[in-house]
């Protein structure tokens, strides 16, 4: 609820102008073709003292060398879980890797030992967390913690190490950075902890970089110059980028690509305009009209009404349901299937696929429900069974 003209202002939400030129606001896009990693049916379950929580329950998406792959949805919708699986950083119990691929540079990484998936991670992908003071070590310098990163990764010691900590800090614009790598965390303000952090993240040179909140600790003054900082080093290196969020005006500068993601699952991928100016999917529709437009003057924010699901027990049919303006009696029944709409533009959901169960052809009906039933069946990994992804 907004009470005054002022209180209105709030938000970052610029999204119209946005031209072929400068695509994000921050410059030309970089994207290639090539897909560097290619999440598939990616199921991750949690046996907890509730029962089953399907966190992340037949994820897929994608990523292309020098794009940026913007991942939005409430809170609890399975978005770390599904990067924490990419990096299999899940602790497990009670975690548990049940399904799926994840196809990095051409090979599933699901498949690896925990020693190669080790040497991976922090090489071939990397991740910059919401909070540069948990990721970063208080007792250890800038100089210790950057370069223990490419010690271990490539092996460099002595001057060449010194020099490539130097160069890594220089890539995150840190001034002075052959003083400030003897400095302990402590000693720097927020916006430089942050670049510590990225500059940790981007020393092996990484083909993806899994950036999971990275400014929501970050001064809104700072902010801006992060992120600017992120595509000035995506246009460097062509590191394609996962860029979680749940601020819709980051996306609109930032992306290049939205996946929207509800209980568990990505309900519309596209284009970052197609979302933006013709989201398809209800809950797509809904989260954007909760965001606050400088523009209009309402005195009423939008909220989307009702809670997302318990994971661990979700009801039949769309998980939306309870919550959608648009919801019709099949989709209480069966999970939407994907409707393939213009260029990359998917979204699930029955009111795009025109579904009617009284009209449809037994054939059609038993295809769909063999997709729900598969959706919604419980699978209980057995722990000896499933993918442990402990470190
Ligand atoms: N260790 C765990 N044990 C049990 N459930 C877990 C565990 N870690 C995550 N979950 C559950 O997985 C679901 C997805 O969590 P996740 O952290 O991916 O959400 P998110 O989309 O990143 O939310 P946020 O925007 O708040 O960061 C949540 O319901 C959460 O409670
Ligand atoms: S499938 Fe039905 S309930 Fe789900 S979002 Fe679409 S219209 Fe709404
Ligand atoms: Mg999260």
């Amino acid at each position: 609820m907004v009470d005054s003209p002022e209180k209105e202002r709030v938000g970052t939400t610029e999204y119209e102008a946005r031209t072929d030129a400068d695509r994000d606001g921050f410059g030309p896009s970089t994207v290639q073709d090539d897909i560097i990693l290619e999440v598939k049916d990616l199921r991750t379950y949690f046996q907890t003292s509730y029962g089953t929580v399907k966190a992340v329950d037949g994820v897929s998406y994608y990523v292309r060398r020098g794009e940026t792959l913007g991942v939005v949805g409430e809170s609890g919708s399975g978005k770390s879980v599904t990067a924490l699986s990419i990096m299999r950083l899940i602790p497990s119990p009670p975690g548990y890797i049940v399904g799926g691929e994840v196809i990095l540079d051409g090979e599933n990484v699901l498949d690896l030992s925990d020693k190669d998936m080790a040497k991976i991670r922090g090489s071939k992908v990397g991740m910059i967390l919401q909070d540069p003071m948990t990721a970063l070590n208080p007792v250890f310098s800038i100089e210790n913690q950057v370069g223990e990163a490419i010690r271990i990764h490539q092996g460099v010691r002595g001057q060449t190490l010194v020099d490539r900590i130097i160069h890594s800090l220089r890539q995150v614009r840190i001034p002075a950075p052959e003083r400030r790598m003897k400095d302990y965390p402590h000693q720097l303000s927020g916006g430089m902890r942050q670049r510590v952090v990225g500059a940790i993240s981007i020393s092996c040179a990484p083909i993806v970089l899994i950036a999971d909140e990275p400014t929501t600790a970050l001064d809104v003054t700072i902010q801006a110059g992060y992120l600017r900082l992120l595509k000035e080093i995506q246009a460097e290196t062509g590191v394609g980028i996962i860029f979680i969020t749940h601020d819709f005006g980051i996306v609109a500068k930032m992306c290049d690509r939205v996946a929207v993601m509800y209980a568990g699952r990505i309900v519309e991928t596209g284009d970052v305009r197609q979302i933006f100016n013709e989201p398809a999917h209800p809950y797509s529709e809904a989260l954007l009209a909760s965001v606050p437009k400088l523009e209009e003057r309402t005195r009423r924010l939008y909220s989307i009404e009702g809670q997302p699901p318990p994971l661990f027990d979700l009801p039949p049919g769309c998980p939306f349901a309870p919550r959608c303006a648009y919801v019709q009696d099949v989709c209480r029944e069966l999970y939407p299937t994907i409707a393939k709409l213009e260029g990359e533009h998917t979204a699930s959901c029955w009111k795009l696929l025109d579904f009617d169960k009284s009209k449809s052809d037994p054939d059609e009906l038993a295809a769909v429900q063999s997709v729900s039933v598969y959706s919604q069946q419980e699978v209980e990994p057995a722990p000896e069974e499933a993918e442990t992804v402990a470190d």
